[in-house]
């Protein structure tokens, strides 16, 4: 009899041992195993949005992608990185079919219309940066006024046409870009003047480079993150005439690099590739 309860006594033990240890110890474990695999996710996230984040950059900075010909049968790259900063956009290199900036805005600038037009818009950062640079050139004692920043491809297409029409295709071709290749379809460029030039009724021409205005422009724009795109004597680069006027955002550091070693966007685009 004492026996028997002994036994039974141990079995019960025994078994309370067995469940105790192992539901403690499993639980432990699943915890342990839990917790890791959550870690271990996590680190994979957050590995993989590094990989994006690195990845977007690249691509962002990855100036070509595929190769069509212009209306002149002319080989010409479409950009993947439309929406880059730095997007070179110029006679050999168009913008992707229908593009059009998501994040367009009415820069808090002056304009000699009233008309909130979509002319008047310019890409968010690209906006901001003009603000700063209009009031900086108010302080100087200089009256900036904005005429024409972002474009669609139709507005380019009308545009381009017109100058067909008054100076002839290869004249036109030297003042107005073939639609696709605006820099304006970016949102990241803008025509600006002053007061004085719009006074003469001049408002877009050689002659802005000569002003105080103009001289202020080419000499502090790069503060602002922008580039006067087309200068005097590289043409042959460009592509296009010698526009004073026309200002493009590339940020502040390409904006210094290209002002300081007095190169245009497609030299230091090629460097940058260069460089990597
Ligand atoms: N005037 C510049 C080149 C443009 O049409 O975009
Ligand atoms: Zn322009």
């Amino acid at each position: 009899m004492w026996k028997s309860f002994a036994r039974l006594l141990a079995a019960i033990c025994a078994l309370f041992l067995l469940i105790s240890c192992g539901t403690a110890g499993g639980s432990h474990d699943r915890g342990t195993t839990s917790k890791n695999d959550s870690a271990k996710k996590e680190r994979v996230v957050t590995d993989e949005s590094a990989k994006e984040k690195e990845q977007a950059q690249n691509d962002e900075n990855n100036q070509s992608s595929r190769t069509e010909t212009n209306g002149d049968q002319k080989a010409i790259t479409v950009v993947n990185n439309p929406s880059s900063i730095l997007v070179l956009v110029n006679k050999t290199h168009k913008l992707p079919d229908g593009y059009a900036p998501k994040d367009l805005v009415y820069p808090n600038v002056r304009f000699p219309y009233k008309e909130k037009i979509e002319k008047r818009k310019l890409r968010a950062v690209a906006a901001h940066a003009l603000e700063e640079m209009f009031a900086a050139a108010d302080r100087a004692g200089i009256t900036l006024y904005g005429e024409s920043g972002y474009r669609s491809y139709d507005r380019q297409v009308a545009i381009y046409e017109q100058n067909v029409k008054t100076h002839g295709k290869d004249k036109a071709a030297m003042v107005s870009a073939y639609p696709g290749t605006s820099e304006h379809q970016t949102g990241l460029a803008i025509d600006i003047t002053s007061a004085d030039m719009l006074s003469a009724g001049d408002p877009l021409t050689a002659k802005f480079g000569e002003t105080k205005a103009g001289k202020w422009v080419a000499a502090n724009a790069y503060r602002f993150g922008f580039i006067i795109r087309y200068p005097k004597g590289k043409e042959n680069i460009t592509g296009y005439e010698y526009e004073p006027w026309h200002i493009r955002y590339v940020g502040k550091k390409a904006a210094k690099y290209i002002h300081d070693h007095n190169i245009t966007l497609e030299q230091y685009v090629e460097a940058d590739k260069v460089n990597k």
